[in-house]
């Protein structure tokens, strides 16, 4: 099958375009230079020009904090555009999968969250990812959408990269310990999105959940990262002391606790278990240091 990947320069979009073939998927990967998603039109040509199986739709505004100074930025392109490929899939008569993100929810359930629990996002960047998905949903029957979290990569501007060059920098690290999330290396979202318009082709519909294991703190990953990052050579082995969230203002509110509930999701997408962002985490720094 040939799948249109939009957002293709960024970190899941590179992933699908790098893992397609190795998973016996044609990508046509289309970064914002090749594909605005913001313009209807294009977007609308693009599809019907290209005649996918498929569309995994990867571009989106993921500036979480600058998000709260520029939600018209959010907005156009992690709702509208969603809405432009839903309707280009719809006329094109092929399943979109389109992801989203953990932060749609506040995080205070006190449980794992499934896919149909109400959506309560306490930032503008998962307000319009949760206003998104109901442009998806309100066009097409025939879309998955996928929610991940934490995603990074070796080489992306990101939370991982970002720890191992401060390490390089400053003697000793503060990472907030009382959020938790599902770190996802960017290479498990690509094989989940794809995983995703297989099972779309034939007929899945509706939301997903998919994300990395074990459900850690920021300070879990940047202790993983850091350790990684000097078997590899790139960091010193500093210490990183745990703070609350108070600790470390930021201008966007996050979640505290967003633990998903993988098993039907996991089953719907025919995988036998969420990936180990351990691994993967040690995968992505090796990757980046050959980039
Ligand atoms: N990163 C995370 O921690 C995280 C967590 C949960 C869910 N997600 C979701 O996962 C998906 C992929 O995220 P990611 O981590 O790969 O983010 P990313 O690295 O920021 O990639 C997003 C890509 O979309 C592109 N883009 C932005 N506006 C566009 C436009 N108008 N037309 C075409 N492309 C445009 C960006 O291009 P520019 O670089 O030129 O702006 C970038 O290449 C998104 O739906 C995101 O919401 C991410």
């Amino acid at each position: 099958m040939t799948v249109l990947v939009t957002g293709a320069g960024g970190q899941v979009g590179r992933a699908l375009v790098r893992l397609g073939p190795e998973l016996g998927t044609d990508v046509v990967g289309l970064d914002r230079a090749a594909l605005d998603v913001t313009d209807a039109a294009a977007v609308r040509d693009a599809v019907a020009g290209l005649r996918p199986d498929a569309i995994v739709n990867a571009a989106a505004y993921t500036a979480v904090d600058r998000a709260e100074a520029e939600p018209g930025a959010a907005y156009a392109v992690n709702r509208d555009a969603a809405g432009y490929l839903a309707e280009a899939a719809e006329s094109a008569g092929v399943p979109l999968v389109h992801i989203s993100t953990d932060y749609v929810f506040d995080g205070t359930k006190g449980g794992p969250y499934a896919p149909d629990d109400p959506v309560a996002p306490l930032n503008v960047y998962g307000a319009s990812k949760a206003a998104g998905e109901e442009a998806v949903r309100a066009v097409t029957g025939r879309a998955v959408i996928l929610r991940t979290a934490w995603v990074f990569d070796g080489t992306a501007n990101n939370f991982v990269t970002t720890m191992l060059r401060l390490a390089t920098e400053r003697p000793r690290l503060t990472v907030v310990a009382d959020q938790w999330g599902h770190p996802t290396p960017a290479a498990d979202v690509a094989r989940g999105a794809l995983a995703a318009a297989r099972r779309a082709a034939d007929g899945l519909a509706g939301t997903v959940h998919f994300g990395g294991l074990p459900l850690a703190t920021w300070h879990d990953l940047a202790t993983a990262a850091v350790d990684a990052g000097h078997a590899a050579g790139l960091s010193p082995l500093v210490p990183i002391d745990p703070v609350p969230t108070e600790a470390y203002p930021t201008a966007a509110r996050r979640p505290q606790r967003v633990e998903f509930d993988l098993t039907a999701s996991l089953e719907a997408l025919g995988l036998s278990a969420a990936p180990d962002w351990r691994l993967g985490l040690v995968e992505e720094i090796q990757r980046g240091l050959g980039s």
